[in-house]
């Protein structure tokens, strides 16, 4: 079986399964514990969020750990809406991740927050220019993601956050997807800083285990907690660490960053390989998100007249493990509400199809997909 779903979550990395490994076999105790084993597993932690930290040119105080991508958006945009409401009012996009809307959406409903939304254009990205309509003077936060899951395409948050903090609001940006691929550097002069006050990432997304993420910090700012408890993570996220988690995440995030400009410029060939040969070879084949703006290992296509789900089958069959668009809404079988966002009619949104690849396919390979794909339309016509 060949995996093509790496944006769902991507192959564990060797070096994080060590570091995973090392933490069961001499840290595995409670770090808020006094004992040398809690210090131990306290010394762990200490030094993931040094790590990670440094890749991303933050302070180590400006890493709060989470239990995955959904958490740290969940806390950058309810903990910062709480803890600063001023007008109540929120700007986020109709094709962020579910964990964004519903986080906007938690606000609505159950604390008074207006929620306006970003235009979005047909290419997946955020039409910046529909800004000065939505925002007020007493905006609280406005929460945008950096690369979108579905289609892949990437956005230049920074106009949009300088609009947004020049009216002194929170900018919370979601770089699940794309800090894997792009250099996202926190410090003060790098991008997307001094842009984001809060930014989302997920380990399993760096080929690190599933269940851990974090939330950047890239100055302090105050947070309500979204969970209630021991009061971890300086009062910011409660809950006993999951120390192993959070070193295997660390060690993927290290590793991930080595690699990260070699990695993208061969996965790009790759990727454009693929487009060209199901656009030229996949009849009513339509490549989704942008041409060129779009993360270095997505492909994702619409194909006119065939369900993504009998496509995701016939790969399966074929030994190609890949998507119909998000995995993140489990057993849904809804058209993707950010294919139709973008314009796309309800029955070519169900007809979605996502590859993610973690590492460059041969021509030979990308020809059997294109055969799949192929014979698997024709059964429909
Ligand atoms: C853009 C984006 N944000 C957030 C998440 C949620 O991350 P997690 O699965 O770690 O909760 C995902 C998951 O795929 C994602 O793609």
């Amino acid at each position: 079986m060949l995996y093509l779903d790496a944006a769902a979550t991507a192959p564990l990395r060797p070096q994080a399964r060590e570091a995973m490994l090392r933490v069961w076999d001499t840290a595995h105790a409670n770090p808020s514990s006094v004992h040398s084993p809690g210090h131990n597993a306290a010394c762990e932690v200490d030094h993931a969020r040094s790590v990670i930290a440094e890749v991303f040119g933050i302070r180590p105080e400006g890493v709060v750990f989470t239990s995955g991508g959904t958490e740290a958006n969940n806390l950058g945009i309810i903990g910062r809406a709480l803890a600063h409401p001023r007008g109540r009012h929120v700007i986020t996009s109709p094709i962020e991740h579910s964990s964004v809307l519903a986080s906007c959406d938690y606000l609505r409903r159950l604390h008074g927050f207006e929620v306006d939304f970003l235009a979005v254009d047909g290419e997946g990205r955020v039409d910046y220019g529909s800004l000065p309509t939505v925002i007020r003077e007493d905006i609280t936060l406005v929460a945008v993601g950096l690369a979108n899951s579905e289609v892949g395409s990437v956005n230049d948050v920074s106009w949009i956050s300088h609009l947004a903090r020049d009216k002194g609001a929170g900018m919370h940006v979601d770089a699940v997807q794309a800090a894997v691929h792009l250099p996202v550097t926190l410090a003060p002069d790098g991008w997307p800083g001094p842009v984001a006050d809060t930014l989302a990432l997920a380990s399993h997304k760096f080929g690190g285990p599933q269940g851990v993420g974090a939330l950047l910090m890239p100055r302090h700012i105050s947070l309500e907690p979204v969970l209630h408890g021991g009061s971890q993570e300086q009062g910011r996220r409660s809950g006993t660490h999951n120390v192993a988690g959070i070193a295997g995440f660390a060690a993927a995030v290290a590793a991930s960053a080595q690699t990260v400009g070699a990695r993208a410029a061969a996965l790009m060939a790759s990727r454009d390989e693929l487009i060209a040969a199901i656009e030229s070879g996949v009849p009513g084949s339509q490549l989704t998100g942008h041409r060129t703006e779009r993360l270095p290992n997505h492909a994702s296509f619409v194909v006119d007249g065939v369900s993504g789900e009998s496509l995701l089958v016939a790969l399966d069959t074929a030994g190609f493990a890949v998507s119909s668009g998000s995995a993140c809404k489990a057993g849904s079988s809804e058209p993707s509400a950010v294919l139709l966002a973008m314009g796309y009619s309800p029955e070519l949104a169900l007809s979605a199809l996502r590859f993610t690849l973690s590492q460059p396919l041969d021509s030979a390979t990308i020809d059997r997909i294109v055969d799949t794909i192929r014979r698997e339309v024709a059964l429909r016509e």
